[in-house]
């Protein structure tokens, strides 16, 4: 009959044993653990309030010019996390003095601008001039070339989202500078594939919520590549989301990070055991797999725009998604 073995050694042999193997870069798997019934974050729920990151965006722009910084970025960083808002994805702010530039260049990583302050500046994507307003989201996919440029007389400010953590941990980066600090572009400013008008967004979502809509759903729209029809790229996915006045969302977990940027509004969601309180601006992340809730508190609908790495769970079928009745 086929049965576990029980086999009894001395802790002196098991330490000698152990000891000859990590000698030879060996591990025995069966000490240590490392297997959890469920997915649990390191990261912890967390909200960047932006009376906190604004002053230190204009700090920032007294202090390092964009011929110092690559970028001049301040990265969100998680409590528990060696600098980077979430898991795989970074939710960093960037700005960008009038008259400046930020210089071409190309990488692995993905991105997503989502503009919080500023209207004129631009950023070309492979040669296409992209005009930048609030709550406007701009993509520039992997490997393909970017420079920011301002030429209003205001600061530009965005949400920059980036999927760098991830593709480190692939080991999977490439980077590239321009031959030029700036790519030419034709005159025309057309609205391109890589850009997302707020003014398209909300007047969507508000169709939507002239209707009934589910309540405990809230009205939520998730943006779409504009050739396959699918997540915006190919590891991030991006959503806006209006909560009516008074809306409260059902409690919902998923196996993906991610992070929230209030367009405006103002409420709080409850993440795991925290209550998070947000107003326009603001910028908060949700770890996997943690339940959470948005609460409008206001009279007036609140935006919340959101990305998250969902289709890399998805692609990979480790993607699960939990709502409370
Ligand atoms: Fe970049």
């Amino acid at each position: 009959m086929l049965q576990l073995s029980d086999i009894q050694s001395t802790p002196e042999e098991l330490q000698q044993y152990y000891a000859e193997l990590r000698a030879q870069h060996i591990t025995p798997a069966w000490i240590g653990g490392g297997i959890t019934t469920e997915p649990r974050s390191e990261a912890v729920p967390f909200v960047w309030h932006w009376r906190d990151l604004r002053p230190q965006a204009m700090r920032a722009a007294e202090l390092v010019g964009t011929a110092q910084a690559e970028r001049r970025v301040l990265r969100l960083t998680n409590p528990k996390l060696p600098g980077t808002a979430s898991n795989t994805l970074v939710a960093n702010i960037q700005i960008v003095m009038p008259g400046e530039i930020a210089r071409a260049h190309r990488h692995s990583g993905a991105a997503l601008r989502l503009i919080i302050e500023g209207r004129g500046g631009y950023t070309v994507v492979n040669g296409e001039r992209v005009p930048m307003s609030p709550g406007d989201l701009v993509l520039t996919p992997n490997w393909s070339w970017h420079d920011h440029a301002n030429d209003t007389d205001a600061p530009m400010i965005w949400l920059d989202g980036l999927d760098t953590p991830l593709v480190r941990m692939l080991e999977a980066g490439f980077y590239e500078e321009y031959d030029q600090e700036r790519q030419d572009f034709g005159a025309a400013v057309n609205a391109s594939q890589w850009h997302y008008p707020f003014s398209e967004m909300r007047a969507a979502l508000q169709r939507l919520a002239a209707d009934t809509g589910d309540a405990g759903a809230g009205i939520i729209l998730e943006y779409t590549n504009r050739v396959t029809g699918g997540p915006v790229m190919p590891t991030i996915t991006c959503h806006m989301q209006l909560l009516r006045p008074g809306e409260k969302t059902r409690a919902r977990r998923r196996v993906c990070c991610t992070n929230f940027h209030v367009i405006e509004g103002a409420g709080y969601s409850v993440v795991g055991e925290q209550r998070l309180d947000w107003e326009d601006k603001d910028v908060f992340t949700v770890p996997t797999w943690t339940f959470y809730e948005h609460v409008n508190t206001s009279d007036h609908p609140a935006f919340l725009f959101s990305f998250s790495d969902a289709p890399v769970m998805k692609a990979l079928s480790l993607y699960r998604d939990e709502t409370k009745s």
